[in-house]
C-alpha cells in the first residue's frame, strides 16, 4: 500500500489517498491544539503515542464486536483506515462532570453523573463546534433519524466497553469524543481516533489528569502522561 495524494489535513492528522479507493493512510501529527486552535504547540512524540494508543483502543473495541475504520497500524505515525464520509457531529459521552459540561451547567468538576449521557456538537471550526440537539441535526440535514439513533446507541455501547478496560488499568474514563462516518454502503462506522487527545482520563487513585487537559491547562508534560496511558494499556 503506497501513500498517495494528501486528501485532507486536520489539526492532529493528515489523510492520504492510496491506490485503493476505499483505503486511506492516516498520519498522526505532533501538533497539539486547544480552544478551537487558539492554543498551539508542536510536541515531539505526541503523534506516535496517539497512533499507538488509538490502535490499541480500536483493536480492543473490535474484540468486543465494535467495528471501526481502523485496519492496521503501519508505522510509528501511520495507520491504514477504511475511507468513510465523516458525519459532521462530534458525539461526546460523559460519565463524570468536567470541561464544558461542568462549566455550562454549574456542576463541580468530578461529580459522578447519575447515568452516562450523550451530547452532540456540530463539527464546524468556523462556528466553534456548537452544542446541538436532535432538532438541529434534522434542520441542518447532517444525519438521518436512524443515524442519530445509531450514534446514541454506538456511543453508549463504546462507553460500556471502554469503561471497564480503563478501570482495569486504574484509570477513570471521565468523558470522550467520538466521530463516525458512512462507509461505501452507507453504514455508520466509528472513525477518527480515540486517544488522550479525545478523552478525559484520570488516575483512579490520585485523580491526576492523564489527557489533553495537561496541555489545555498547563499542568505539566503531555508526553509523560500519554506515556503512562500507553504503558498501562500494555503498549510500548
Ligand atoms: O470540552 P468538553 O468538555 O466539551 O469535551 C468533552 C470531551 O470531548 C473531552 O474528552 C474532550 O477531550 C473531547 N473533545 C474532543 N474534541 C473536541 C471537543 C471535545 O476530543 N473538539
Amino acid at each position: 500500500m503506497n501513500k498517495g495524494q494528501l486528501l485532507y489535513e486536520g489539526k492532529a492528522k493528515r489523510l492520504y489517498e492510496t491506490e485503493q479507493t476505499d483505503i486511506l493512510f492516516v498520519e498522526y501529527k505532533n501538533s497539539a491544539t486547544a480552544f478551537n486552535g487558539e492554543k498551539k504547540a508542536e510536541i515531539d512524540g505526541k503523534g506516535l503515542l496517539n497512533n499507538k494508543i488509538s490502535t490499541i483502543i480500536f483493536e480492543k473495541l473490535k474484540e468486543h464486536g465494535i467495528d471501526s475504520h481502523f485496519v492496521k497500524r503501519v508505522s510509528d505515525h501511520e495507520q491504514i483506515v477504511r475511507k468513510v464520509d465523516i458525519i459532521p457531529i462530534e458525539v461526546v459521552i460523559r460519565n463524570i462532570a468536567a470541561g464544558s459540561f461542568a462549566k455550562r451547567l454549574g456542576f463541580e468538576e468530578g461529580t459522578l453523573l447519575e447515568r452516562s449521557i450523550v451530547e452532540f456538537y456540530y463539527k464546524d471550526d468556523a462556528l466553534g463546534d456548537p452544542f446541538i440537539n436532535n432538532e438541529h441535526v434534522d434542520i441542518l440535514g447532517i444525519a438521518t433519524k436512524a443515524e442519530v439513533e445509531a450514534l446514541y446507541e454506538l456511543g453508549l455501547k463504546i462507553n460500556s466497553v471502554l469503561q471497564p478496560i480503563f478501570e482495569e488499568i486504574g484509570v477513570i474514563l471521565v468523558d470522550f469524543k467520538l466521530e463516525f462516518g458512512r462507509d461505501k454502503d452507507g453504514n455508520v462506522l466509528l472513525a477518527d481516533e480515540i486517544s488522550p487527545d479525545t478523552c478525559r482520563l484520570w488516575d483512579a487513585q490520585t485523580k491526576q489528569k492523564l489527557d489533553k487537559d495537561v496541555f489545555r491547562r498547563d499542568l505539566g508534560s503531555l508526553i509523560e502522561v500519554y506515556e503512562i496511558i500507553l504503558a498501562r494499556l500494555g503498549g510500548k
